[in-house]
Protein backbone atom coordinates (compact mmCIF):
# COMPACT_ATOMS: atom_id res chain seq x y z
CA UNK A 1 0.00 0.00 0.00
CA UNK A 2 1.12 3.23 -1.01
CA UNK A 3 1.51 5.86 2.27
CA UNK A 4 -2.01 7.88 0.73
CA UNK A 5 -3.52 4.37 0.20
CA UNK A 6 -2.62 3.69 4.33
CA UNK A 7 -3.71 7.28 5.47
CA UNK A 8 -7.21 6.35 3.79
CA UNK A 9 -7.69 3.06 5.43
CA UNK A 10 -6.47 4.53 8.94
CA UNK A 11 -9.01 7.43 8.13
CA UNK A 12 -11.97 4.79 7.20
CA UNK A 13 -11.19 3.51 10.95
CA UNK A 14 -10.73 6.64 12.94
CA UNK A 15 -13.70 7.99 11.97
CA UNK A 16 -16.10 5.50 13.75
CA UNK A 17 -14.73 6.91 17.69
CA UNK A 18 -16.98 8.28 19.88
CA UNK A 19 -17.43 12.15 19.93
CA UNK A 20 -19.74 14.36 21.78
CA UNK A 21 -23.12 14.40 20.61
CA UNK A 22 -21.45 12.91 17.42
CA UNK A 23 -20.16 16.24 16.76
CA UNK A 24 -16.68 14.22 14.81
CA UNK A 25 -14.80 17.15 15.54
CA UNK A 26 -11.85 16.22 13.86
CA UNK A 27 -9.80 16.77 10.33
CA UNK A 28 -6.83 14.55 9.27
CA UNK A 29 -3.64 15.63 6.99
CA UNK A 30 -1.47 13.13 5.70
CA UNK A 31 2.20 13.38 4.53
CA UNK A 32 5.04 15.90 5.13
CA UNK A 33 3.91 19.03 6.94
CA UNK A 34 4.47 21.99 4.84
CA UNK A 35 7.76 23.91 5.08
CA UNK A 36 8.95 20.01 5.82
CA UNK A 37 8.92 19.49 2.25
CA UNK A 38 11.75 18.33 0.78
CA UNK A 39 12.12 19.21 -3.48
CA UNK A 40 11.26 16.45 -5.09
CA UNK A 41 9.82 13.92 -2.57
CA UNK A 42 7.52 11.70 -3.43
CA UNK A 43 4.41 10.04 -0.84
CA UNK A 44 6.48 6.49 -0.96
CA UNK A 45 9.25 8.40 0.62
CA UNK A 46 10.09 7.47 4.53
CA UNK A 47 8.88 11.23 5.52
CA UNK A 48 5.44 10.93 3.96
CA UNK A 49 4.78 8.02 6.67
CA UNK A 50 3.38 10.24 9.03
CA UNK A 51 -0.45 11.40 9.09
CA UNK A 52 -1.70 14.35 11.32
CA UNK A 53 -5.20 14.98 13.96
CA UNK A 54 -6.39 18.15 14.26
CA UNK A 55 -9.37 19.75 16.00
CA UNK A 56 -11.96 20.48 14.24
CA UNK A 57 -12.71 23.81 16.04
CA UNK A 58 -15.94 24.55 14.05
CA UNK A 59 -17.66 21.97 15.68
CA UNK A 60 -16.88 22.20 19.45
CA UNK A 61 -20.00 22.61 21.38
CA UNK A 62 -19.61 26.26 22.24
CA UNK A 63 -22.35 26.51 24.88
CA UNK A 64 -21.63 22.85 26.47
CA UNK A 65 -17.79 22.66 26.29
CA UNK A 66 -16.03 26.24 25.92
CA UNK A 67 -12.73 25.12 26.92
CA UNK A 68 -12.61 22.26 24.49
CA UNK A 69 -12.54 19.63 26.79
CA UNK A 70 -14.86 17.04 25.10
CA UNK A 71 -13.76 17.97 21.84
CA UNK A 72 -9.97 16.81 22.56
CA UNK A 73 -12.04 13.45 24.61
CA UNK A 74 -13.51 13.04 20.69
CA UNK A 75 -10.18 13.62 19.01
CA UNK A 76 -8.60 11.52 21.91
CA UNK A 77 -10.44 8.63 20.72
CA UNK A 78 -9.87 9.06 17.22
CA UNK A 79 -6.47 8.61 17.95
CA UNK A 80 -6.52 5.54 19.68
CA UNK A 81 -8.47 3.74 16.35
CA UNK A 82 -5.67 5.72 14.62
CA UNK A 83 -2.68 3.62 16.35
CA UNK A 84 -5.24 -0.01 16.41
CA UNK A 85 -5.54 0.65 12.63
CA UNK A 86 -1.93 0.31 11.75
CA UNK A 87 -1.35 -1.66 14.01
CA UNK A 88 -3.64 -3.86 12.35
CA UNK A 89 -1.56 -3.28 9.10
CA UNK A 90 1.20 -4.74 10.79
CA UNK A 91 2.85 -1.05 11.70
CA UNK A 92 4.30 0.14 14.66
CA UNK A 93 2.93 3.54 15.27
CA UNK A 94 5.25 6.35 16.85
CA UNK A 95 2.43 9.17 18.17
CA UNK A 96 3.30 12.26 19.54
CA UNK A 97 0.36 14.54 21.05
CA UNK A 98 0.41 18.20 20.68
CA UNK A 99 3.37 18.22 19.11
CA UNK A 100 3.33 22.01 18.40
CA UNK A 101 2.52 24.87 20.66
CA UNK A 102 2.00 26.78 17.81
CA UNK A 103 -0.56 24.71 16.16
CA UNK A 104 -3.11 24.73 19.11
CA UNK A 105 -5.55 22.64 16.82
CA UNK A 106 -3.18 20.12 16.08
CA UNK A 107 -3.93 17.04 18.14
CA UNK A 108 -1.03 14.38 17.73
CA UNK A 109 1.14 13.38 14.55
CA UNK A 110 1.51 9.74 14.27
CA UNK A 111 4.12 8.21 11.64
CA UNK A 112 4.77 4.52 10.53
CA UNK A 113 8.10 2.79 10.06
CA UNK A 114 8.89 -0.48 11.83
CA UNK A 115 6.58 -3.28 11.33
CA UNK A 116 5.40 -5.72 14.28
CA UNK A 117 2.41 -8.18 13.98
CA UNK A 118 -0.43 -7.69 15.41
CA UNK A 119 -1.32 -9.36 18.39
CA UNK A 120 -4.49 -11.43 19.42
CA UNK A 121 -5.83 -8.89 21.61
CA UNK A 122 -5.31 -5.78 19.41
CA UNK A 123 -6.60 -7.77 16.19
CA UNK A 124 -9.40 -8.45 18.94
CA UNK A 125 -10.01 -4.18 19.95
CA UNK A 126 -9.81 -3.64 16.40
CA UNK A 127 -13.01 -6.47 15.08
CA UNK A 128 -14.82 -4.07 17.47
CA UNK A 129 -14.13 -0.22 16.32
CA UNK A 130 -17.09 -0.82 13.62
CA UNK A 131 -19.72 -2.81 15.78
CA UNK A 132 -19.45 -1.13 19.18
CA UNK A 133 -22.28 1.66 19.90
CA UNK A 134 -22.84 3.74 22.96
CA UNK A 135 -25.57 2.42 25.01
CA UNK A 136 -28.17 4.29 25.76
CA UNK A 137 -30.38 2.91 29.18
CA UNK A 138 -30.52 -0.53 31.33
CA UNK A 139 -28.57 -3.45 31.26
CA UNK A 140 -29.41 -7.47 31.46
CA UNK A 141 -29.09 -8.37 35.09
CA UNK A 142 -26.70 -11.09 33.93
CA UNK A 143 -23.00 -10.71 35.70
CA UNK A 144 -20.05 -8.87 33.57
CA UNK A 145 -17.26 -11.22 32.47
CA UNK A 146 -14.88 -12.21 35.19
CA UNK A 147 -11.54 -10.23 34.91
CA UNK A 148 -13.13 -7.62 32.59
CA UNK A 149 -12.76 -4.65 35.09
CA UNK A 150 -9.60 -5.12 36.18
CA UNK A 151 -8.57 -5.09 32.31
CA UNK A 152 -10.73 -1.91 32.14
CA UNK A 153 -8.70 -0.48 34.67
CA UNK A 154 -5.42 -1.45 33.73
CA UNK A 155 -5.93 -0.64 30.25
CA UNK A 156 -7.41 3.10 31.46
CA UNK A 157 -3.90 3.77 33.10
CA UNK A 158 -1.83 2.21 30.17
CA UNK A 159 -3.49 5.53 28.12
CA UNK A 160 -2.46 7.60 30.95
CA UNK A 161 -5.89 8.09 32.99
CA UNK A 162 -7.19 6.29 35.27
CA UNK A 163 -11.08 4.50 35.57
CA UNK A 164 -12.44 4.37 38.55
CA UNK A 165 -15.11 2.01 40.02
CA UNK A 166 -17.92 3.74 41.89
CA UNK A 167 -19.12 0.79 43.80
CA UNK A 168 -19.81 2.20 46.99
CA UNK A 169 -23.68 2.54 46.91
CA UNK A 170 -23.77 5.81 48.46
CA UNK A 171 -21.87 6.75 46.40
CA UNK A 172 -23.03 5.66 43.16
CA UNK A 173 -26.45 6.82 44.60
CA UNK A 174 -24.49 10.59 44.94
CA UNK A 175 -22.90 10.12 41.40
CA UNK A 176 -26.52 9.40 39.79
CA UNK A 177 -27.82 12.33 41.93
CA UNK A 178 -25.40 14.69 40.27
CA UNK A 179 -26.54 13.02 36.36
CA UNK A 180 -29.81 13.39 37.46
CA UNK A 181 -29.13 17.37 38.72
CA UNK A 182 -27.24 18.13 35.55
CA UNK A 183 -29.78 16.50 33.34
CA UNK A 184 -32.27 18.70 35.09
CA UNK A 185 -30.55 22.15 34.44
CA UNK A 186 -29.41 21.38 31.54
CA UNK A 187 -32.98 21.37 30.04
CA UNK A 188 -33.46 24.94 31.61
CA UNK A 189 -30.91 26.11 29.55
CA UNK A 190 -32.25 27.72 26.25
CA UNK A 191 -28.75 28.22 24.96
CA UNK A 192 -27.72 24.59 25.65
CA UNK A 193 -30.65 23.32 24.41
CA UNK A 194 -30.78 25.06 20.96
CA UNK A 195 -27.02 23.70 20.77
CA UNK A 196 -28.55 20.21 21.16
CA UNK A 197 -30.74 20.46 18.72
CA UNK A 198 -28.20 21.31 16.14
CA UNK A 199 -26.99 17.74 16.68
CA UNK A 200 -30.06 16.03 17.20
CA UNK A 201 -31.93 15.06 13.73
CA UNK A 202 -35.35 13.99 12.69
CA UNK A 203 -35.73 9.96 12.06
CA UNK A 204 -35.02 9.78 8.62
CA UNK A 205 -32.69 12.66 8.36
CA UNK A 206 -30.10 11.82 5.83
CA UNK A 207 -27.12 13.89 8.45
CA UNK A 208 -24.13 12.06 8.64
CA UNK A 209 -23.03 13.52 11.84
CA UNK A 210 -25.07 14.37 15.27
CA UNK A 211 -26.84 11.53 17.10
CA UNK A 212 -29.74 9.50 15.33
CA UNK A 213 -32.92 8.84 16.50
CA UNK A 214 -31.83 4.89 15.76
CA UNK A 215 -29.34 5.09 18.51
CA UNK A 216 -31.66 5.82 21.82
CA UNK A 217 -34.77 4.00 23.28
CA UNK A 218 -37.93 5.93 22.74
CA UNK A 219 -38.75 5.70 26.51
CA UNK A 220 -35.94 6.07 29.00
CA UNK A 221 -35.22 2.93 31.08
CA UNK A 222 -35.35 3.63 34.66
CA UNK A 223 -32.73 2.19 36.75
CA UNK A 224 -32.09 1.82 40.69
CA UNK A 225 -30.35 4.11 41.12
CA UNK A 226 -31.24 5.89 38.26
CA UNK A 227 -29.08 7.76 35.37
CA UNK A 228 -30.83 9.82 33.50
CA UNK A 229 -29.86 9.54 29.84
CA UNK A 230 -29.36 12.76 27.74
CA UNK A 231 -32.86 14.15 26.30
CA UNK A 232 -31.59 13.47 22.27
CA UNK A 233 -35.49 13.18 21.14
CA UNK A 234 -35.94 16.48 22.73
CA UNK A 235 -39.90 15.49 23.45
CA UNK A 236 -40.76 14.22 19.84
CA UNK A 237 -41.07 10.77 20.87
CA UNK A 238 -38.34 10.10 18.65
CA UNK A 239 -35.87 6.58 19.39
CA UNK A 240 -36.05 3.02 18.89
CA UNK A 241 -39.11 1.15 20.42
CA UNK A 242 -37.93 -1.13 23.42
CA UNK A 243 -36.78 -4.68 22.22
CA UNK A 244 -40.15 -7.40 23.17
CA UNK A 245 -37.11 -9.94 24.91
CA UNK A 246 -36.45 -6.66 27.60
CA UNK A 247 -37.23 -8.29 30.79
CA UNK A 248 -38.34 -6.51 33.77
CA UNK A 249 -35.86 -6.39 35.69
CA UNK A 250 -32.88 -3.83 34.33
CA UNK A 251 -30.05 -2.83 35.95
CA UNK A 252 -28.01 0.43 36.17
CA UNK A 253 -24.58 -1.59 35.21
CA UNK A 254 -21.44 -1.01 36.96
CA UNK A 255 -20.69 2.73 37.88
CA UNK A 256 -17.44 4.55 37.31
CA UNK A 257 -15.62 7.68 36.82
CA UNK A 258 -12.80 8.35 33.97
CA UNK A 259 -10.36 10.92 35.36
CA UNK A 260 -6.98 11.99 35.02
CA UNK A 261 -4.37 13.14 37.54
CA UNK A 262 -4.23 16.98 35.78
CA UNK A 263 -6.61 18.83 33.48
CA UNK A 264 -4.61 19.79 30.43
CA UNK A 265 -5.09 19.52 27.36
CA UNK A 266 -2.70 16.52 26.87
CA UNK A 267 -4.77 14.68 29.19
CA UNK A 268 -7.83 15.08 27.73
CA UNK A 269 -6.25 13.45 24.49
CA UNK A 270 -4.99 10.67 26.93
CA UNK A 271 -9.30 10.19 28.33
CA UNK A 272 -10.28 9.79 24.76
CA UNK A 273 -7.59 7.26 24.12
CA UNK A 274 -8.52 5.39 27.53
CA UNK A 275 -11.55 6.24 26.84
CA UNK A 276 -11.78 4.08 23.44
CA UNK A 277 -9.46 1.28 24.85
CA UNK A 278 -11.95 0.69 27.73
CA UNK A 279 -15.25 0.69 24.86
CA UNK A 280 -13.74 -2.00 22.50
CA UNK A 281 -12.32 -3.98 25.29
CA UNK A 282 -15.73 -4.09 26.62
CA UNK A 283 -17.09 -4.48 23.31
CA UNK A 284 -14.86 -7.43 23.23
CA UNK A 285 -16.12 -9.38 26.04
CA UNK A 286 -19.58 -8.53 24.57
CA UNK A 287 -19.94 -5.65 27.39
CA UNK A 288 -21.21 -2.24 26.60
CA UNK A 289 -20.76 1.17 27.89
CA UNK A 290 -23.30 4.11 28.72
CA UNK A 291 -21.99 7.77 29.12
CA UNK A 292 -23.33 10.18 31.35
CA UNK A 293 -21.42 13.82 30.28
CA UNK A 294 -23.76 16.15 31.20
CA UNK A 295 -22.50 16.85 35.20
CA UNK A 296 -19.14 17.56 33.81
CA UNK A 297 -20.18 20.11 31.62
CA UNK A 298 -21.04 22.08 34.94
CA UNK A 299 -18.15 23.26 36.32
CA UNK A 300 -19.34 23.09 40.01
CA UNK A 301 -20.76 19.68 39.60
CA UNK A 302 -17.49 18.73 37.97
CA UNK A 303 -15.71 20.07 40.76
CA UNK A 304 -17.98 18.15 43.64
CA UNK A 305 -17.11 14.72 41.15
CA UNK A 306 -13.97 15.50 41.63
CA UNK A 307 -13.32 16.27 45.36
CA UNK A 308 -16.26 14.05 46.77
CA UNK A 309 -16.40 11.13 44.60
CA UNK A 310 -12.63 10.86 42.65
CA UNK A 311 -10.41 11.27 45.01
CA UNK A 312 -9.45 14.74 43.47
CA UNK A 313 -8.86 12.91 40.05
CA UNK A 314 -10.53 15.12 37.56
CA UNK A 315 -13.23 13.57 36.00
CA UNK A 316 -14.01 13.37 32.64
CA UNK A 317 -16.78 10.84 32.02
CA UNK A 318 -19.55 8.68 33.83
CA UNK A 319 -19.70 5.20 32.63
CA UNK A 320 -22.37 2.27 33.34
CA UNK A 321 -21.28 -0.52 32.03
CA UNK A 322 -22.88 -3.80 31.78
CA UNK A 323 -24.40 -7.03 29.43
CA UNK A 324 -27.10 -6.03 26.78
CA UNK A 325 -28.18 -6.72 23.15
CA UNK A 326 -27.69 -3.90 21.42
CA UNK A 327 -29.88 -2.19 18.50
CA UNK A 328 -28.31 1.26 18.08
CA UNK A 329 -27.15 2.37 14.78
CA UNK A 330 -25.21 5.41 14.51
CA UNK A 331 -23.95 7.35 11.69
CA UNK A 332 -20.51 9.38 10.24
CA UNK A 333 -19.22 11.75 7.80
CA UNK A 334 -17.63 10.27 4.86
CA UNK A 335 -14.04 9.68 5.46
CA UNK A 336 -13.01 11.18 2.29
CA UNK A 337 -14.78 14.72 3.99
CA UNK A 338 -12.63 14.75 6.77
CA UNK A 339 -8.68 13.41 4.98
CA UNK A 340 -6.97 16.32 3.65
CA UNK A 341 -3.44 16.98 1.40
CA UNK A 342 -0.99 19.32 3.00
CA UNK A 343 -1.92 22.68 2.20
CA UNK A 344 -5.86 21.73 3.24
CA UNK A 345 -6.75 20.41 0.23
CA UNK A 346 -9.06 17.26 0.32
CA UNK A 347 -10.33 17.11 -3.55
CA UNK A 348 -7.01 15.57 -4.91
CA UNK A 349 -6.70 13.12 -2.04
CA UNK A 350 -9.46 11.65 -0.39
CA UNK A 351 -11.85 11.94 -3.01
CA UNK A 352 -8.89 10.05 -5.74
C1 LIG B 1 -16.66 13.29 25.44
C2 LIG B 1 -17.90 12.47 25.15
C3 LIG B 1 -19.07 12.73 25.86
C4 LIG B 1 -20.22 11.96 25.62
N1 LIG B 1 -21.36 12.19 26.37
C5 LIG B 1 -22.46 11.43 26.19
C6 LIG B 1 -23.63 11.61 27.00
O1 LIG B 1 -23.68 12.45 27.90
N2 LIG B 1 -24.70 10.82 26.74
C7 LIG B 1 -24.69 9.87 25.74
O2 LIG B 1 -25.69 9.19 25.55
N3 LIG B 1 -23.59 9.67 24.97
C8 LIG B 1 -22.49 10.43 25.17
N4 LIG B 1 -21.38 10.23 24.39
C9 LIG B 1 -21.42 9.23 23.29
C10 LIG B 1 -21.68 9.89 21.93
O3 LIG B 1 -22.98 10.45 21.89
C11 LIG B 1 -21.49 8.82 20.85
O4 LIG B 1 -20.15 8.44 20.82
C12 LIG B 1 -21.88 9.31 19.45
O5 LIG B 1 -23.25 9.62 19.38
C13 LIG B 1 -21.55 8.26 18.37
O6 LIG B 1 -22.25 7.06 18.64
P1 LIG B 1 -21.49 5.67 18.88
O7 LIG B 1 -20.58 5.86 20.05
O8 LIG B 1 -22.58 4.68 19.14
O9 LIG B 1 -20.72 5.35 17.64
C14 LIG B 1 -20.22 10.96 24.63
C15 LIG B 1 -19.03 10.70 23.91
C16 LIG B 1 -17.88 11.44 24.17
C17 LIG B 1 -16.61 11.14 23.40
Amino acid sequence: MTAEQIARYIVAEAVWAPSVNNTQPWRFVTGPEPGRQHLGQHASEPDSQQISLHADTDRRLAAADPEGRELMISCGAALFNVRLALRSLGYVPETSVLPDPGQPTLVARVSWRERAAINEFERRLFSQVRKRRTHRGAFDPEPLPPDLLAALRGGAARDGAALRIVADDGRRAALAIAVETAEHQLQQDGERLRELARWTPAPGSACRDGVPATSYPARAEHTSPDFPGRDFARGHGWGTPPLSSATSIRAAGVAGLLTTAADRPLDWVNAGQALQRILLTASASGAAVALHSQPLELPWLREFIRTQLSDSGYPHLVLRIGMVTQVAVSVRRDPRDVLFAPGGDHASLGRG
